[in-house]
């Protein structure tokens, strides 16, 4: 593989060393890429000393002036690898600002991109880092996440850079490379993510806790593998991973219609959104005043989606589903598999510590006709490519 390694500003700049050496004693090629305030951390001759190549620092070489291509880079990596990755270079990359070669090469980048981030804890516990982290995976970032120590406040949190020899299993151990690149291409992919919101009055609705993050991966996993994709997603905070298509939906029935109007002309739909099974039969159109009395809601159910879309599959179509449950739950995701048509079920439950709502991690068993299969708990990321493969695996 060739591997673009951006180094930036911090203490742990050092262990680049060590991961530089773990990736060329495998037969990897690394060109790094160091940061301004890199350099004040490790010295470019020890870099090129062991990649036996120059070190890119400036957008000019300074030995003779000649221009530094970002995008023929860009070209060349098969993964770009950013470790240490410091607060400041997340925010930059999430934002998309180009004032270093690194970043540029960041936004010209068509591999995988790995961050290692590496700072203080707090720093890494504090929201802004946590959201530009959030922004960086549903671009399909994968983050590998940095060791756990000793918060300020005494409570343990996250932030010494991950060790180099877990940052190289996880580059290698990535599903997606280039060859893997075109799996998809030439398919266009439907996936529904987040939640639905049902109208009780102006201000208040019917909703659950799907972030969105699960399905936001799924979309990402696609379209790194050269999928067209649509996303239909609903209200989620999330930003719209890069070359997807994004339709934004609020309501179960909104999503019922633009799935059906959208699946005939896709090769494969995942359904992953949480949608609502039951609606308000009649939201007051003002806002509902508080009174001493009960309040009663007479809901109605919303019409099963991914049920509609198993009876329009066609030949050659893949349609995937979620089963969201709170126990065990195989036996009702069978259920849902051979009522909904499902070609296969994403079964998670709410009872296994790091899956479902919310949270970066799932852990998921794949249940089809033929068997099933159990993964352990992984990145969202990680899950989703899991998922895809399986999915590609339905088009041979
Ligand atoms: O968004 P995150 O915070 O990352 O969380 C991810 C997730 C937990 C939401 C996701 O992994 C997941 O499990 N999604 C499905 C949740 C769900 O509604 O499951 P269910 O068992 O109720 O529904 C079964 C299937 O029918 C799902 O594919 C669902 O999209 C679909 N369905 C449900 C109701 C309905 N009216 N129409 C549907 O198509």
């Amino acid at each position: 593989m060739h591997i673009v390694l951006g180094i930036t500003g911090s203490i742990a700049a050092y262990k680049a060393c060590e991961l530089i050496r773990l990736f060329v004693k495998a037969g990897h090629e690394v060109q790094t890429v160091i940061t301004p305030a890199g350099r004040e951390f490790i010295t470019p001759v020890t870099l090129s000393a062991l990649t036996r190549k120059p070190v890119i620092t400036e957008f000019f070489s300074s030995r003779d002036g000649s221009w530094h291509s970002h995008v023929d880079l860009g070209l060349w990596a098969d993964a770009m690898v950013v470790a240490p990755a410091t607060a400041s270079t997340l925010a930059k990359m999430a934002t998309g600002v180009a004032d270093n070669m690194l970043l540029t090469t960041y936004l010209s980048m068509k591999a995988p991109v790995f961050v290692a981030p590496a700072m203080d804890l707090d720093m890494y516990a504090h929201p802004a880092t946590q959201a530009n982290l959030d922004t960086l995976r549903a671009r399909g970032v994968t983050v590998v996440e940095p060791a756990s120590g000793e918060l300020a406040s005494g409570l343990v949190g996250k932030g010494r850079m991950e060790e180099p020899q877990r940052i190289f299993e996880t580059v290698c151990g990535a599903k997606y490379n280039k060859e893997r690149a075109r799996e998809l291409a030439g398919r266009h992919v439907l996936i529904t993510a987040g939640p639905t919101h049902e109208r009780i009055d102006p201000v208040r609705f019917l909703g659950n806790h799907s972030s969105g993050k699960m399905g936001f991966a799924l979309a990402a996993a696609c379209a790194r593998r050269g999928a067209r994709v649509t996303l239909v997603a609903g209200p989620v905070g999330l930003p719209t991973p890069q070359g997807v298509e994004r339709i934004d939906v609020v309501t179960a029935a909104d999503m019922y219609d633009t799935v059906t109007t959208a699946f005939p002309t896709c090769d494969a739909a995942i359904l992953c959104a949480a949608v609502a099974d039951y609606t308000v039969a009649a939201p007051a159109a003002q806002k509902l005043k508080r009174t001493a009395d009960d309040l009663t809601l007479t809901l109605l159910p919303t019409r099963d989606i991914a049920a509609a879309v198993g009876r329009m599959k066609r030949e050659g179509q893949v349609l995937v589903g979620f089963a969201l449950e709170t126990d065990d739950g195989r036996e009702s995701a069978r259920a849902k598999l051979a009522k909904k048509n499902l070609d296969f079920i994403v079964l998670n439950t709410l009872a296994d510590p790091g899956a479902g709502f919310g949270t970066d991690t799932n852990k998921v068993t794949l249940i089809a006709n033929g068997g099933e299969r159990a993964l352990p708990l992984k990145p969202k990321a990680e899950v989703a490519d899991d998922i895809i493969d399986e999915l590609c695996a339905r088009f041979v």
